[in-house]
C-alpha cells in the first residue's frame, strides 16, 4: 500500500487509491497489509487519548504512534522502512487529522531508529523510535503513555482497546476523528497456527470475539493496543480483510523491547547529536 501510494501522487489523501485497493484487494492482498484502519469501532471523546501521535508524510496521515517520553514517540518500523524521516511531521494533541486544532503540537524528527532486527518479510521486531526535534509541552491534550515492565505478557481474553485514524471500513471512508475499538487478547498458539507459524514470542495477537469484523486492518499501523493503563502492543500486521477473525490482528509486544527502548533513549541523551 505504501509503495503503491508513491505511484499515485495525484491522490494526496489516498482515499481514491485506498478505496480502489481495498475494494479489490482488501488490505492490499498480502498477509500483513501495511495500511490499516479501525473498523467496527467508535469515535473517542476528543483528546481523551493524549498520548496518540499522528505520523504524517507529504501533509497527510500515514501511521499512528504513541508519545512515551516528552521527546520520544514509538511507532511501527514498517511505517519508516525505506522512508526519509526528514520528510515526516509528528502531530500531537490532535482529534481530527484533517483540520488544524489549537491543541495540536507539530514536530520534525531529529532521529528515527528502526529496530536493528526489523525484518519486513517476517514482521519481526516491527518497532521504531522517533526522537522529536524538541520536547512536547505536556497538557490535557498531550501526555505520555505508560509502558509495561519487561516481560509482561497479557493472558488470553484480556480486554484491550486499539485506536487510530484510519478509515471506518474496508472501503476507505475517512474517519471524523480518532477512533477506537474493543478487542481481546488471543492466545499465541492459536494465533500462530492461524498465521501458519509467523507469530513469534515478541508479538501479541488480538481479536474482537464478536461476529462483526472489528479491529484494525493495519493504516492504524504504529498505533497502540492499550490494556488497562498500559500500552502493551504496537499495531503491526493483519489479514487481507480488515478485522477478519481467521487472521487475527498482530501487534509488536512492547514488553519484549523495554531493554532496547531504554538503551536507545539513554544513549541518545548522552550523545545529543548522533548521525
Ligand atoms: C531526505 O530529505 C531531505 C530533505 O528533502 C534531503 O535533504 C535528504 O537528502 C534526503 N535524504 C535521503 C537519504 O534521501
Ligand atoms: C509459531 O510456529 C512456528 C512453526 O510451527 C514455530 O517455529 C514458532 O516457534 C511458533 N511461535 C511461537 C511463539 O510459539
Amino acid at each position: 500500500m505504501l509503495a503503491l501510494s508513491l505511484l499515485f501522487p495525484m491522490d494526496p489523501q489516498g482515499w481514491l487509491l485506498t478505496g480502489i485497493l481495498t475494494f479489490f484487494l482488501g488490505c492490499g492482498g498480502l498477509p500483513g497489509c501495511k495500511s490499516g484502519r479501525i473498523i467496527g469501532g467508535r469515535e473517542v471523546k476528543p483528546h481523551s487519548r493524549p498520548y496518540m501521535a499522528s505520523v504524517r508524510f507529504m501533509g497527510h496521515h500515514h501511521c499512528g504512534g504513541v508519545l512515551f517520553m516528552a521527546q520520544w514517540v514509538m511507532t511501527a518500523a514498517h511505517c519508516f522502512f525505506n522512508k526519509n524521516s526528514s520528510l515526516s511531521l509528528i502531530v500531537l494533541g490532535a482529534h481530527s487529522t484533517n483540520n488544524p486544532e489549537p491543541t495540536q503540537q507539530t514536530f520534525t524528527i531529529q532521529q528515527s531508529i528502526l529496530h536493528p532486527g526489523y525484518d519486513p518479510q517476517t514482521h519481526q521486531n516491527d518497532l521504531c523510535l522517533l526522537k522529536l526535534d524538541h520536547k512536547a509541552t505536556l497538557s490535557s491534550s498531550v501526555g505520555l503513555v505508560k509502558l509495561p515492565r519487561a516481560g509482561v505478557d497479557p493472558k488470553h481474553g484480556t480486554r484491550c482497546l486499539v485506536s487510530g485514524w484510519g478509515s471506518l471500513s474496508d472501503f476507505g471512508h475517512p474517519s471524523p476523528g480518532l477512533m477506537e475499538a474493543d478487542v481481546s487478547v488471543l492466545d499465541r498458539r492459536t494465533c500462530n497456527s492461524s498465521w501458519k507459524g509467523q507469530v513469534s514470542s515478541k508479538m501479541l495477537c488480538a481479536i474482537s470475539g464478536k461476529w462483526k469484523r472489528v479491529g484494525f486492518c493495519t493504516a492504524d499501523s504504529g498505533g497502540p493496543l492499550i490494556c488497562g493503563t498500559q500500552a502493551l502492543g504496537i499495531v503491526s500486521f493483519s489479514g487481507t480483510w480488515c478485522g477478519d477473525p481467521k487472521t487475527p490482528d498482530v501487534y509488536t509486544l512492547i514488553s519484549a523491547f523495554i531493554t532496547w527502548i531504554r538503551s536507545v533513549t539513554q544513549k541518545s541523551t548522552l550523545t545529543p547529536f548522533p548521525s
